[in-house]
């Protein structure tokens, strides 16, 4: 599963990296999130899923590949 956030989407509401901090790191700067890795680690999957849901700004999204 790959996890991408879009930058123009997202204003730093921070709830992914609360529920999945080991996927999404804010930026120091502007508290905005990036996906550590662009690859979802195994055992991840529902957490991320969670997080996309919970993002207000639907600034997350996974694909399957
Ligand atoms: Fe941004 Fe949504 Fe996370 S707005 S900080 S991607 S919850």
């Amino acid at each position: 599963m790959k996890v991408h956030v879009d930058p123009d989407r997202c204003q730093g509401h921070t709830l992914c990296a609360m529920i999945a901090p080991e996927v999404f790191e804010l930026d120091d700067m502007d508290g905005h999130a990036t996906p550590v890795s662009e690859e979802v680690p195994v055992g991840f999957e529902d957490k991320v899923r969670e997080a996309v849901r919970s993002c207000p700004e639907q600034a997350i999204s996974v694909s399957e590949r």
